[in-house]
């Protein structure tokens, strides 16, 4: 059975930090309730005329040039994104052009903050059937752009940034070992961005409304999260045919250190054995992971050989979790 390895990974966060005591000045709230409750300190804003495919394609750059490949070589682009440029096109096609992929076929992936996997997934099974062989996957989110900046229950969570991986057939024995998704349509209202689409389509009322920004039902998105994450998590590693002993480093969609410390308690592990990053960049949806990764990677956090275990969940509601042998 042929395997498909992670052959290159790089990130982008862009230079602007808006810390709590900057949201304090915005809304009503606390660094100490924003810390307390949800483990952010602070998170990377773009600029003014950034958009998500600029930072996509910076973290892209970095993940070919990682794998030791040009532009030229990849022939397939996926971004997970509920962020893109536009409605239409897809933002992958601006990434493209951006980095000079010219070769490649590219299309855009929304399963939320699950995107990462669902793309991972998506890219393996291309690469399997012969029709792909260099798929740069890339997580963007500007989500500064669709943040309520008067809604205090949500904008003290997110941020923007990107992660990416080029996937390629394994050289050695690593790779992806298994992956599980799910999702369930009925929960669909308990997080969203409500206009924008041909249900809501833009008017100056879903404007004045903000229906244009995402809206959460946060504590039954949280009681979800753990459930599904955890859940998600443990049939990884079952397909995989390894225990949560096996695995070196664990690395959750970051939305809430409660939704982590949660985790952690249910899958009997200790927190030290995930690469956590939330503190420091929020909650930064489809590309979560594969920012966090690309650090732990970078740090030596994770090393050849390694077992490590992805685990997300977002809007839809969406889930999955990839086991991952590291060979690089
Ligand atoms: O990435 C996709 C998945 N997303 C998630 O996983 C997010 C999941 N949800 C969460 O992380 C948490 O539910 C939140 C961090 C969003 C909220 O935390 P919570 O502990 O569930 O708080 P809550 O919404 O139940 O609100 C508790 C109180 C409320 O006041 P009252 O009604 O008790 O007087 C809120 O109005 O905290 C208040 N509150 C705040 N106070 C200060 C809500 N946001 C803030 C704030 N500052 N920023």
């Amino acid at each position: 059975m042929k395997r498909i390895s992670i052959a290159g990974t790089g990130m982008y966060l862009p230079e602007r930090i808006l810390t709590n005591a900057d949201l304090e000045k915005m809304v009503d709230t606390t660094d100490e309730w924003i810390f307390t409750r949800t483990g952010i300190r602070q998170r990377h804003m773009a600029a003014d005329g950034q958009s998500t495919s600029d930072l996509g394609a910076e973290a892209g750059k970095r993940a070919i040039a990682d794998a030791g490949l040009e532009p030229s070589d990849i022939d397939m682009i996926i971004v997970a994104t509920v962020t893109p440029d536009m409605l239409m096109p897809n933002t992958a096609c601006f990434v493209q052009n951006i980095i000079g992929a010219k070769n490649a076929f590219c299309f855009d992936l929304e399963a939320a903050c699950s995107g990462f996997v669902y793309a991972m997934e998506t890219a393996k099974n291309y690469i399997l059937a012969g029709a792909a062989k260099n798929v740069l996957v890339i997580g963007a989110e500007k989500l500064s752009s669709f943040t309520d900046w008067t809604d205090r229950g949500t904008c003290v969570l997110f941020g923007d940034g990107a992660g990416a991986v080029v996937l390629r057939e394994a050289e050695g024995d690593g790779g992806i070992l298994s992956t599980v998704m799910g999702s369930d349509g009925a929960l669909t209202e308990l997080l969203m961005i409500p206009a924008g689409g041909s249900k809501s389509p833009s008017s100056e009322a879903t404007v004045a409304d903000r229906m244009h920004c995402i809206q959460m039902s946060g504590r039954e998105v949280f009681k979800h999260a753990v459930r599904s994450m955890c859940d998600a998590g443990q049939k990884a590693l079952e397909k995989a045919g390894l225990s949560i002993d096996d695995i070196a480093c664990i690395i959750p969609h970051q939305a809430n250190m409660r939704i982590i410390q949660a985790i952690s308690d249910r899958l009997g592990v200790d927190t030290d054995r995930f690469y956590l990053n939330l503190e420091r960049v929020g909650n930064i949806s489809g590309a979560s992971i594969p920012v966090a990764l690309d650090e732990a990677v970078k740090n030596d956090v994770i090393k050849n050989g390694d077992n490590v275990l992805f685990v997300a969940f977002g809007g839809g509601f969406t889930w999955g979790a990839s086991a991952v042998k590291w060979e690089k």
